[in-house]
């Protein structure tokens, strides 16, 4: 019984990764105004942008903003915002100083396409992009004002996380798995509670909802990065788009370098577990974030 709700749960969360995905990639190409930039720099500003990901982020500002009663056309903008803000920092990850990757999203990086200095350029002017994009949305300008402190605190979080991860300066008073937990939360989790606060944010969400969805967002981010760790070491590089099988290699603080697989696997079920339960505090508005959940936990790209 429990299984085939769960599973539903999972088809359903597909059919709205499918649908958004197909919407923000709309509004991606339609509403930034890509014309004013020189052509070599909106080529590759537009290489990093459109055709590929999951959405994942956009999605969830779009859902949440519908979780409490709001209209989508109202977050689409902040929508738009946060995906360009995750792009540039999938550009800057993937340069040779971090991570140096050669693929992503099934295709070649923004620094193999357009060479490094446009990729570090480009990465740049989507981050810039971002902020103007909720400075010319439709909402009122209290909401602009407080969706623009939003996304500065998650992009800061974000960096400090990339910090962490690259750099390093974690606390040495913590264990090795509140280490990694300080880093996922920040590189990683930041950027997905901000999407559902911005979503909260747009919708007009009270207090309680506005709490709920917090919680909501960063049980599903710190669980994102989990799953991400684990697909690293279990998935191909043709399956996923990215490569793998790099992180223990370049002694990343991850998941399973401080847990066993199965420990793992069963932070992912906790956690998509404390994101459904704060998903159910939003009533039936709240079930498409909890399909999101299940199918966010048994991703396997
Ligand atoms: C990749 O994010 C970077 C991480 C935070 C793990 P996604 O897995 O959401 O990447 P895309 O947007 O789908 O390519
Ligand atoms: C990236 O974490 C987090 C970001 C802020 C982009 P990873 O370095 O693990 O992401 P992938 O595996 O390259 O997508
Ligand atoms: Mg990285
Ligand atoms: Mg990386
Ligand atoms: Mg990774």
């Amino acid at each position: 019984m429990e299984s085939s709700h769960t599973m539903n749960q999972v088809e359903d969360g597909h059919k709205l990764l499918a649908d958004g995905g197909e919407r923000v990639e709309q509004l991606l190409a339609e509403s930034i105004d890509w014309s004013r930039l020189p052509d070599h720099l909106a080529e590759a500003a537009q290489y990093g942008v459109l055709g590929g990901g999951k959405r994942l982020r956009p999605i969830l500002v779009l859902t949440c903003c519908s979780a409490v009663s709001g209209r989508e056309v109202d977050a689409a903008a902040a929508a738009t915002a946060l995906e360009l803000v995750h792009c540039f920092s999938l550009v800057h990850d993937d340069l040779p100083a971090l991570d140096d990757d050669e693929l992503r999203r099934g295709r070649p990086t923004l620094h193999v396409h357009s060479g490094e200095p446009m990729a570090i350029l480009a990465g740049d002017l989507m981050l810039a992009m971002a902020f103007g994009v909720i400075a010319t949305g439709p909402c009122p300008p209290n909401v602009r004002v407080s969706l623009v402190e939003e996304l500065a605190t998650g992009t800061s979080d974000m960096v400090a996380g990339q910090v962490y991860d690259t750099i390093g300066g974690l606390p040495v008073d913590i264990s090795p798995l509140d280490q990694v937990r300080l880093v996922h939360r920040n590189k990683t989790g930041a950027l997905i509670r901000t999407a559902c606060r911005m979503g909260g944010l747009c919708g007009g969400a009270s207090p309680e909802a506005m709490a709920a969805l917090t919680q909501y967002g960063e049980a599903m981010g710190l669980m994102f990065q989990i799953v991400d760790d684990l697909l690293d070491i279990t998935q191909s590089a043709d399956h996923v788009g990215k490569a793998t099988g790099k992180d223990a290699a370049l002694g990343k603080r991850t998941y399973p370098a401080v847990l066993a697989e199965s420990a793992c696997q069963a932070e992912v079920d906790r956690l998509r577990d404390k994101a459904t339960t704060a998903a159910k505090k939003l009533g039936d508005g709240g079930y498409p974030l909890q399909c999101l959940a299940e199918v966010m936990a048994v991703r396997t790209r």
